[in-house]
């Protein structure tokens, strides 16, 4: 049987990573975090100093970079990687290249697990249209705020609630507002209401696969 896709869009700390990560473990599907692609690219940029007004050196980058893995580490979830992040996020041939990897990983994974989750902005609006289920989470953004405040602060950032704020209103800005992909609810979505308890969320995410799962048998 064909894997089944699952992609799940939605704003910065809205609970996307955690959601994909529970449906990984409790499914044993294979699980793909695009922002973790782009955080990745940012961190090289950052690191190299690279110009990104500057297309020459974008075009440069892009031709050198080769895949990209998905192996995750602190260092990638910094305000600053965060910053950066969403601004190349703006660059259609950067757009293009982190979407041929998510595509690349997918052909690859797609006869070992029954299942793909894979999370972002635009995954079910544009990179995998055709996924079975698309989850939009919909989150209360003072509840984002301080989760992600939280998260930083049990890291052990060093950061204050106004500056999070800050950051995050300017991501939620960039990504609604670009020209190229910009995070909308994809057609045929799910809204779900992440600002409850993430058990409750759980159980809404875990009946909706069941049940497309039960589909595909009969
Ligand atoms: O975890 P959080 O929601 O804070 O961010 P992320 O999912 O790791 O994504 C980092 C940044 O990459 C976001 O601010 C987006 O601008 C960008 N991104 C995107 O444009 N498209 C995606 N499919 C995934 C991430």
């Amino acid at each position: 049987m064909k894997s089944l896709i699952i992609t799940i869009d939605g704003p910065a700390a809205s609970g996307k990573g955690t959601i994909a990560r529970y449906i990984k473990k409790e499914f044993d599907f294979f699980h793909i975090d695009s922002g973790l692609l782009y955080r990745k690219i940012a961190k090289i940029i950052l690191d190299k100093k690279i110009n990104i007004k500057n297309t020459k050196e974008i075009n440069i980058l892009i031709k050198n970079i080769g895949d990209i893995k998905l192996s995750n580490s602190k260092l990638l979830r910094s305000p600053v990687v965060s910053k950066v992040s969403s601004e190349i996020a703006r660059i259609k041939k950067i757009r293009n290249l982190v979407n041929m990897n998510q595509k690349k990983l997918v052909r690859n994974n797609k006869e070992k697990f029954r299942g793909i989750v894979i999370d972002g902005r635009d995954i079910g609006s544009v990179v995998f249209k055709d996924a079975e289920i698309k989850l939009y989470i919909d989150t209360n953004k003072k509840i984002r705020v301080k989760r992600r405040f939280k998260e930083l602060i049990d890291r052990g950032e060093r950061t204050i609630y106004s500056s999070v704020l800050k950051n995050i209103k300017l991501r939620d800005e960039k990504d609604k507002k670009r020209k190229n992909s910009p995070l909308t609810i994809p057609k045929g979505g799910i809204i779900i209401d992440n600002s409850c308890k993430l058990n409750q969320t759980k159980k809404t995410i875990q009946k909706i696969i069941n049940q497309k799962l039960i589909n595909r048998i009969k």
